[in-house]
């Protein structure tokens, strides 16, 4: 990291709520720092495998495969460009989980790369990960038109293969960015506003629902919660649970 790119993190750290940074080496190792599990055992701190397990990346690539050109759905039909599958570490700890495509990764086949991607890049980075060391995905892997929200019928025939993608990867912490992820992972109709600030089990995982990026644009205040939820994101992170 050069100099520009500590103050753009260090502004962007104060501008998520953080009062102030330690010179303490010990609290150097807060983030990132990821108990190691077996047999995935070749992490770095940030997050980031030195190399990817075969067998994980083998398994996603299976469930890519047999997505295919998919046509399961009515919005094969309705103007998406391609299928967007997830993007990461395949053997990440910590995944996040959107809503679906919108028209930048439409375009690019990769989740989370417009505005809204840009601010959860910088939201990993926050807490001390690399983007290529998490994992990301969409509820949904086909945009929906106008970025309308995914229709029932349409989760039901795509959210098989996002569970596919989670028992691969076996995320030790999964963040559901926003109402539509943390409704349709935790089966429930309360809002955001109403799930977070808690930590629920999920498969195997740690879930924490926070604010969606794009929410996050249009109301910046809320940044703060989103930080208080990225600081437990790091305490289950380091936790050897
Ligand atoms: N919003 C989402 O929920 N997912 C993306 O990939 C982009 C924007």
């Amino acid at each position: 990291m050069d100099r520009e790119q500590i103050k753009e993190h260090l502004k962007f750290a104060a501008e998520l709520g953080v009062a102030g940074v330690s010179r303490d080496g010990a609290w150097r190792t807060r983030a990132g720092k990821v108990a190691p599990r077996q047999p995935r055992d070749d992490r770095r701190d940030d997050g980031h495998p030195a190399t990817f397990s075969r067998s994980s990346a083998e398994a996603l690539a299976a469930v890519r495969t047999e997505i295919g050109d998919c046509t399961r759905c009515k919005l094969h039909a309705m103007g998406r460009r391609q299928i967007v599958f997830g993007v990461g570490n395949p053997d990440a700890d910590l995944m996040f989980v959107g809503e679906a495509p919108g028209g930048d990764e439409d375009i690019q086949g990769i989740p989370f790369v417009g505005r809204a991607g840009q601010l959860l890049t910088k939201i990993i980075e926050a807490i001390g990960l690399k983007r290529e060391g998490v994992y990301i995905a969409n509820v949904i892997k086909c945009r929906p038109p106008g970025n309308r929200n995914p229709e029932q019928d349409e989760v039901e025939t795509c959210e098989p293969f996002l569970f596919q993608q989670i028992d691969i990867i076996k995320p030790k912490v999964i963040v559901a960015l926003g109402t539509f992820a943390a409704r349709t992972l935790l089966r429930t109709l309360d809002p955001i506003s109403r799930l977070r600030g808690r930590v629920y089990d999920y498969r195997g995982a740690k879930l924490i629902p926070t604010f969606h990026p794009a929410y996050l644009l249009r109301n910046p205040s809320s940044k703060r919660e989103v930080w208080e939820d990225m600081k437990v994101v790091r305490r289950l992170l380091q936790s050897e649970v």
